[in-house]
């Protein structure tokens, strides 16, 4: 054996995560939820007001969308034609770092480059147009305060971004300046928007019961329809960064990971359950395994690769492994790690699954509960092996007898989609 069993079944045992722990978590976070939304201290869910209300599904018109939030950003020309329906008229998509060419999102990088960057990618969106005006909806995927659709100021960044100058302002005067320097006066933005409210937008537009809206990506979080049953406040949909949610049974793993990020004690269930963390959060584990310091950098998709192996000998989840560690394993060991990183994944969808019980629950209160769907958009949900299924199996779990109300529908035209629809939503008022 290249690693002592016991300890790799102790590792192992970081990542369980039983039932009466998922039930804590839901209960926690529904807890959490009515914390937040009276602004209580000691919560750890931000629920930010998002401005938005559910589209009425006769928004039409032609707008342009501007998706910036994860690696990559995009810039679309969306035709909107009422009763759910539209279409991309144009599209153009650019990664935000070209390793040895461009890096916009690290500490070195500016926010008047980052926005240039922006601005550049929107004119080849309108094909250098200068005289078309265009209403812009921009979905802004990081935790921002909002006042009205229009003004969203950065709280702070996540996902590891680090750019100057961005934290705390209007990112929308941002984008605007930008616009302006290069001439395109022609092009005004309107509404912002988080990518989970885009695509609680987008899934609504199309099919009626939908009031939750979440993304499983880089970054992990969720929004939904709150409708104030204490007629306190006006219905709107809340994203509620639930990336942020901090009442969760942390491993030792989760703490040194969250030791050696960007913003150490924030984003605690994004570090345990988002595509940005999954890859290391395997690395920290197996690095103790073999009694290594620090962790060996896999990304998402390696351990992606490693799971779905499903050779006998394991040689394709064995090249990588042995890649990464410079040591070789047996085809026994290598199952072995296969599990390991299993592990990582199955607890990453049940952590996510609590938060959606603990949405549907924090809506339906007493009531009985009404069919409905959950949006959901994002690559770990979409590609990562194991995912799916065992995020439908915790929350049929959690749910009971009512798991059959609940439908999950992927909307991956989403962040798109639903920036348009924002932006068509400020016109009809
Ligand atoms: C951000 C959220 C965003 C999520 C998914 C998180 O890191 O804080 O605002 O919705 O990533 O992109």
């Amino acid at each position: 054996m290249g690693f002592d069993r016991e300890r790799y079944d102790r590792i192992k045992a970081a990542f369980a995560l039983d039932d009466e722990a998922l039930r804590k978590i839901a209960d926690d976070f529904r807890a959490d939820m009515r914390a937040g939304l009276a602004g209580e201290d000691g919560a750890t869910l931000r629920m930010l007001r998002s401005y938005a209300g559910l589209p009425s599904s006769r928004e039409n018109g032609s707008f342009l969308a501007l998706d910036f939030g994860g690696t990559n950003v995009r810039a679309l020309r969306i035709l909107l034609k009422g009763n759910g329906d539209y279409e991309v008229l144009s599209k153009v998509a650019k990664p935000l770092t070209l390793p040895g060419v461009y890096d916009y999102v690290s500490a070195d990088a500016t926010a008047e480059e980052m926005f240039d960057f922006l601005a550049e990618i929107i004119d080849e969106a309108i094909e250098g147009n200068r005289m078309t005006k265009y209403l812009l909806g921009h979905t802004f995927s990081f935790p921002s305060q909002q006042t009205d659709l229009y003004n969203a100021s950065l709280i702070v960044w996540t996902k590891e971004f680090a750019t100057k100058g961005v934290e705390g302002k209007i990112v929308n005067d941002l984008l605007k300046d930008a616009l302006a320097r290069r001439g395109m006066t022609n092009v005004t933005p309107v509404a912002v928007i988080n990518d989970t409210v885009a695509v609680l937008l987008a899934a609504a537009y199309r099919q009626e019961h939908t009031y939750i809206g979440s993304i499983y990506a880089t970054g992990q979080n969720t929004c939904y329809y709150e409708e104030f049953a204490d007629g306190s406040e006006t219905a709107t949909v809340i994203n509620m960064e639930s990336g942020g949610f901090g009442h969760l049974p942390f491993s030792v793993y989760d703490d040194i990971i969250d030791a050696s990020s960007e913003q150490p004690g924030a984003q605690r269930l994004e570090k345990m359950t988002s595509g940005r963390y999954l890859g290391t959060l395997f690395g920290t584990a197996l690095a103790d395994l073999l009694e290594q310091d620090g962790a060996y950098p896999f990304t998402s998709i390696e351990l992606s690769e490693i799971v779905a192996d499903a050779y006998l000998d394991r040689h394709v989840a064995g090249a990588l492994l042995e890649a990464k560690t410079g040591m070789t394993f047996n085809a026994a060991e290598r199952t072995l790690l296969q599990e390991l990183a299993a592990a990582v994944i199955i607890r990453s969808a049940r952590i996510v699954a609590a938060t959606y019980a603990g949405i549907i629950r924090h809506r339906s209160g007493e009531n009985p509960l009404e069919n409905q769907y959950i949006a959901l958009d994002g690559s770990v949900y979409e590609k990562m092996p194991l995912v799916a299924h065992h995020l439908r199996a915790a929350l049929d779990t959690l749910l009971e007898n009512d798991a059959v109300n609940v439908q999950i529908i992927l909307e991956n035209a989403g962040s798109a989609l639903g920036a348009a629809l924002a932006a068509a939503m400020t016109e009809a008022k």
